[in-house]
């Protein structure tokens, strides 16, 4: 009964404050989750009471942005302590399109996020709109005594259209400041206009928000909160669009935050841990256009900076976390639909899910400048039904949970403009393996899961000048863990978690050749505390960043312990083809012979 309790209560607590779990996660073990989560664990006055040392810089490792070597143009959008702020509006500024710089449509834009922070403070999930469209999700590094600074550079270019007119600027971090969790964040938001290179434009010609309206005090994401919620937004797009793709926006907290840990209800049942969040270790985002399937999104495993174990992501944050991916699906098959100049309805559900997804989208329209009214059919449209299946052998708290998913969606149609007549055709391959095993009476749980997202889109110019072109990608998330949970039996208790994450990317595009990303953390940590206090701690990270493309190649080989970079290499070495093999195959092969594969 005492587990329920302490659940519950927490639930409530993280369900109102959208706090992180201070240490370890429900997607660790059970038993652990209910000692663990428990509001006021305190770690920062073991580990770093200095508070005199110089801040600690904290990073996402990723390649740079390639520019030329002028100094940009740089205009400060927003500078603003973020003290508690949650359940306010968002902040708001204005932005005009800077008079000196250079015109934003043939300008290379960069976003810079820089913000320091100083005490004790949750990680934060946060967004940036313009114009009510979502430019940057992002999550807030955790400060030290000594205090955190960070960056986050993000190419913007593809929004340049928003940038040509005046906007208002929206910011939403929900943050909580009290006696015991100081931490306030300051926070500075640049635009850098650099002068393009001489290539085209290619960004939309227009990008219509698919996002709440203010005035809200909360972000502009719609917020799903269960596996039967769905959130929808009436459109009407202009008379002359030869090309749509909605770029979508996604992160997952609470009860869904760790997602891909969540046992099948049925095993939380037969164990009377109905408290626990579960709806099995699968999700989907749908997206809907008036009804029909068009898109679904299996997303990346983000971590947020406070996420299972904080200690493994300092300094070196885990993939994604400064910059949430984000997901795009081609509409431009259904043209002939959206052009009739009636409000239309995209809608956005998440299969399984649990309290909460926070979900928008960008729609990116190509106008034709050359014809009031362009015209399109569409030739066809598939998409499978999901397919899902759970094979499940428990005894008590341990057993073996696989879960497999896969889904196609096809999509073709033609969109005649000033351009000719142009065939699009869009493909979606999505699948999901998932194999979870709980031991130790619930105190181990041991997970690895892969998705497989491959997309295409071809583009057929048939009786115009312009050449067809094509692009595909093939990814692969994967996450691997072990957790560990020891009762100490004299009031502490220790902890094991170790993380294997992996983005893995290859896209091929007509005209500029193939790109390459593997990039790969294994991270270790351990804890032992004691009622509310870490007695000892400590993490540690290694990844590997690769980017390779037919211009140029980036490599950087990094590793931090204990808050400290050990290890850092950056070299312009090119990765070799291929994906990563399974990292986790060997422990697993073990555990597959209980359920009998
Ligand atoms: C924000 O910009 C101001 C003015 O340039 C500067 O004084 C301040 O240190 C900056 N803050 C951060 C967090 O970068
Ligand atoms: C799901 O969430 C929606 C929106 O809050 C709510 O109206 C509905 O009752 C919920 N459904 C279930 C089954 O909880
Ligand atoms: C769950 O609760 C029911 C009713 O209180 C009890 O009969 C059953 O033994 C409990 N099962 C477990 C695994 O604790
Ligand atoms: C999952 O897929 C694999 C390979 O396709 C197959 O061998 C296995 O039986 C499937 N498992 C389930 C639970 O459907
Ligand atoms: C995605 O592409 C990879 C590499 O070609 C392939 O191994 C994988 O099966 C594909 N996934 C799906 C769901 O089609
Ligand atoms: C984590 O990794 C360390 C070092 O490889 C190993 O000793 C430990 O047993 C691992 N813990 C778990 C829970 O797998
Ligand atoms: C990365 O650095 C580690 C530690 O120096 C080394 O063991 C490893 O081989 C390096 N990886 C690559 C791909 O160079
Ligand atoms: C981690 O660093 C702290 C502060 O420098 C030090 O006191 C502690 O002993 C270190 N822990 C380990 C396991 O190296
Ligand atoms: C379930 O697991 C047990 C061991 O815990 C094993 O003996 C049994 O064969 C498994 N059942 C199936 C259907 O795989």
């Amino acid at each position: 009964m005492a587990v329920t309790i302490l659940c519950l209560i927490l639930t409530l607590t993280l369900t109102l404050l959208h706090l992180h779990p201070p240490l370890l996660s429900a997607a660790a073990n059970l038993r652990r989750t209910t000692t663990l989560f428990t509001p006021h664990l305190n770690f920062e006055s073991t580990l770093s009471s200095a508070a005199a040392a110089p801040p600690t810089t904290l990073f996402e490792v990723t390649k740079p942005i390639q520019l030329l070597a002028t100094a940009p143009c740089s205009y400060l959008l927003l500078q603003h302590d973020f003290a508690f702020t949650y359940g306010q509006p968002p902040v708001l500024a204005d932005y005009k399109p800077p008079p000196h710089c250079p015109a934003p449509n043939s300008a290379k834009i960069v976003l810079e996020w820089t913000a320091t922070c100083k005490g004790r403070q949750f990680d934060r999930i946060f967004g940036v709109w313009i114009g009510g469209a979502e430019v940057l999700r992002s999550c807030t590094a955790e400060p030290t005594a000594a205090g955190i600074v960070w960056t986050v550079k993000k190419d913007v270019t593809r929004y340049s259209s928003l940038l040509s007119t005046d906007q208002t600027l929206a910011v939403y971090l929900g943050n909580l400041v009290d006696s015991t969790y100081t931490g306030v964040y300051h926070v500075n938001i640049s635009l850098h206009f650099y002068p393009a290179e001489k290539t085209a434009s290619t960004a939309a010609d227009l990008i219509l928000p698919i996002s709440r309206n203010p005035p809200l005090k909360d972000g502009l994401w719609f917020e799903i909160e269960n596996s039967t919620h769905a959130e929808s937004k009436q459109f009407r797009i202009p008379l002359n669009t030869y090309r749509a793709v909605l770029e979508i926006y996604l992160s997952f907290h609470e009860n869904d935050e760790f997602w891909y840990g969540n046992p099948p209800n049925e095993y939380l049942t037969a164990n009377n841990l109905t408290d626990l969040a579960g709806n099995g270790p699968f999700r989907e985002v749908v997206v809907k256009l008036d009804g029909a399937v068009v898109g679904a999104v299996w997303p990346f495993t983000v971590i947020y900076t406070g996420g299972v174990n904080p200690l493994l992501w300092r300094p070196i944050s885990a993939i994604g976390s400064f910059d949430l991916p984000t997901y795009d699906v081609e509409l431009t098959p259904f043209l002939a639909k959206l052009l009739d100049d009636k409000p239309h309805d995209l809608e956005f559900s998440v299969t399984n899910a649990l309290n909460v997804w926070y979900i928008d989208a960008n729609l990116h329209l190509w106008l034709d400048e050359k014809s009031v009214r362009t015209q399109g059919k569409l030739l066809e449209h598939r998409a499978s039904d999901l397919s899902l299946s759970i094979i499940s052998n428990f005894t008590g708290l341990d057993g073996v949970f696989a879960t497999n998913a896969s889904r196609s969606i096809v999509s073709s149609g033609v969109v005649s403009s000033s351009r000719g007549e142009v065939v699009t055709t869009s493909l979606r391959e999505l699948g999901y393996t998932s194999w979870m095993t709980m031991g130790n009476d619930g105190n181990t749980q041991v997970l690895d899961q892969v998705i497989t997202f491959n997309t295409s889109v071809d583009s057929d110019h048939r009786l115009a000048s312009s050449p067809s072109s094509s692009a595909d990608a093939e990814r692969r998330f994967s996450i691997w863990y072990a957790t560990n949970y020891v009762d100490n039996g004299d009031g502490s208790y220790a902890s094991v978690a170790n993380v294997t994450l992996g983005f893995e990317e290859r896209v091929r595009r007509s005209g500029s050749g193939t790109s390459r990303v593997r990039n790969v953390q294994r991270a270790e940590g351990s804890a032992v505390a004691r009622g509310n206090l870490v007695v000892r701690g400590v993490g540690s990270n290694h990844q590997e960043y690769g980017y390779t493309s037919d211009k140029w190649c980036y490599f950087r080989n990094v590793s931090n312990y204990n808050y400290t970079v050990l290890h850092d290499e950056v070299s312009n070495a090119c990765i070799k083809d291929g994906f990563l093999p399974y990292s986790a195959r060997r422990d697993f092969r073990v555990k597959k012979g209980l359920i009998g594969f």
